[in-house]
């Protein structure tokens, strides 16, 4: 039993049960690795272990919450003020209180719901994708492949753009800006040829948008020459963004598809065209849930976009390089694609993203994810002697390694912990089928033959319980 059982009960019983703490709060900063606020939130005081367990009763899953909470060792020093101040930026001028915005979808959609986000501390929105187009949207529209505890790991949807009429989000873009002048208004929006890529441009631009982004990358549209159709072509991407910048004064930013092999391309093209800054990713073209037992002998299947923590390795692979073409140099990134904890947030941010978005994880979690973002980015900045999260954008650039100038010339062999090995011998049947045969099982316990194992790591990654790690020393190849 850990944290990670944690349902994340919306208005938990454990919290009402306790009146002491706020179990459900400690819960969720663990669950979205932000330990050092738990930490932090407990300081010296640890009340869970005098302590009759209301918590425990009142839990669904009656989890041995006062077990979790004792076991974090309170740091010495006492409780510290997280300082916030760390995290402003801003987005192609606008001041922006933290990196985090929601990303154009329909958790960005209503007012209401922007409005609610903006409360809980998100520091912007790219509103849900604004058209002209009349919009009929399926019934259901996502699917989704789960791991353990149901959690969500890759998310398929289907859906197209904002089925408001172009007045009806006007209305809100106006009453959003009144309300809220401080937090930023990104709109984005999708034209089918230049008329409607000027005409909008010059709509969104007089109702108060701070930035607009053009949406170039929605891979569910059913009219031809929209969508991530325009995206896979450079010359229109150029071609719309040169009719935008002519259409408005704002920072234009291009959101861009990952459904292509170089993605520099196409933000080259927006650059050439006039863009401030480049959007990435939109999700990926995907099959999933196949239907194999269909009814009517027809075996169902909807392509859509792929989203969610699944993707986030591709995601990060296309924004690396966009920070890395110094044809785009000085373009603003914001960055999307699997972001769930401030660990994610931080990976994009130090292969040069400048703001980051979220669509996925607000689907499954709600807006109080926004609530770990802020302190587990705040603590670490803090804790590492960064002023701001300014100095840490695209630190990480200059160690990526590429295939050709990787050092080949050691091994770093695995290190067996003996006792936690619990002899399941998944780490030799791995390597026996899946490796090099380095591994023997002696007395219930594997074995290792350095003069056959490559250093792969591949039984370091398989054993369930942590009881393989890498030993981290690299020891120098033979010579052949
Ligand atoms: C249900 C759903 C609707 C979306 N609608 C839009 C949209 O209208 N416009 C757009 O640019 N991107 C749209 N996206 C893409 C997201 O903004 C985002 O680029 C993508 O999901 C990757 O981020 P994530 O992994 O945090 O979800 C949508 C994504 C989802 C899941």
């Amino acid at each position: 039993m850990n944290h990670q059982q944690c349902l994340l009960c919306h208005d938990a019983a454990c919290t009402r049960a306790c009146g002491r703490l706020d179990p459900a709060r400690m819960l969720r900063r663990l669950y979205f690795d932000n330990e050092a606020g738990a930490l932090n939130a407990l300081a010296e005081d640890n009340p869970c272990r005098e302590c009759a367990g209301k918590c425990e009763t009142a839990c669904p899953l009656h989890l041995p919450i006062r077990d979790i909470i004792t076991s974090l060792k309170p740091q010495s020093g006492g409780k510290k003020e997280v300082d916030y101040s760390c995290l402003k930026t801003d987005f192609c001028g606008f001041e922006l209180e933290n990196p985090f915005l929601l990303s154009s979808s329909v958790v960005a959609s209503t007012y209401e719901m922007c409005a609610r986000a903006f409360e809980a501390g998100w520091a912007g929105a790219a509103f849900k994708t604004v058209c002209l187009m009349d919009i009929r949207e399926a019934s259901p529209r996502f699917s989704a492949i789960k791991g353990d505890n149901s959690r969500i790991i890759g998310f398929k949807n289907i859906e197209q753009l904002s089925d408001h009429t172009l007045e009806e989000n006007i209305a809100v873009f106006r009453k959003l800006k009144k309300n809220y002048p401080h937090k930023l208004l990104l709109v984005s929006f999708m034209g089918r040829d230049d008329r409607e890529w000027a005409y909008l441009a010059a709509k969104l631009t007089e109702a108060g948008a701070d930035a607009l982004e053009m949406n170039f990358s929605c891979p569910n549209m059913t009219e031809e020459h929209t969508g991530s159709d325009v995206g896979q072509i450079p010359a229109l991407v150029e071609r719309y963004t040169r009719i935008v910048r002519e259409h408005t004064h704002l920072p234009i930013i291009a959101k861009l598809t990952p459904n292509v092999t170089d993605i520099r391309l196409s933000a080259e093209a927006a650059g050439r065209g006039g863009a401030d800054g480049l959007a990435a990713i939109n999700t990926i073209k995907s099959l999933i849930d196949v239907d194999i037992d269909p009814t009517d002998g027809i075996y169902h299947v909807a392509i859509g976009g792929y989203s969610g923590k699944a993707v986030k390795p591709i995601a990060l692979r296309f924004i690396a390089e966009l920070s890395q073409d110094p044809q785009l140099t000085g373009q603003h990134i914001t960055a999307m694609g699997g972001i769930e904890t401030w660990k994610d947030a931080l990976e994009f941010i130090v292969l040069g993203a400048d703001s980051v978005q979220v669509t996925t994880a607000v689907m499954q979690y709600g807006y109080r994810i926004i609530d770990d973002l802020r302190e587990g980015l705040a603590i670490y900045l803090q804790d590492h002697g960064f002023r701001s999260v300014r100095d840490i954008e695209n630190s990480a650039i200059e160690g990526i390694v590429s295939t050709e100038t990787l050092d080949r010339s050691f091994i770093i062999y695995p290190k067996f912990l003996r006792e936690r090995c619990v002899g399941c011998q998944r780490c030799y049947l791995s390597c026996l089928d899946g490796g090099h045969q380095a591994i023997t099982m002696k007395d219930g316990h594997p074995q290792l033959d350095p003069g056959k194992c490559v250093g792969c790591h591949l039984c370091v990654l398989v054993y369930p319980q942590q009881a393989i790690v890498s030993s981290n020393v690299k020891v120098p190849k033979k010579k052949d």
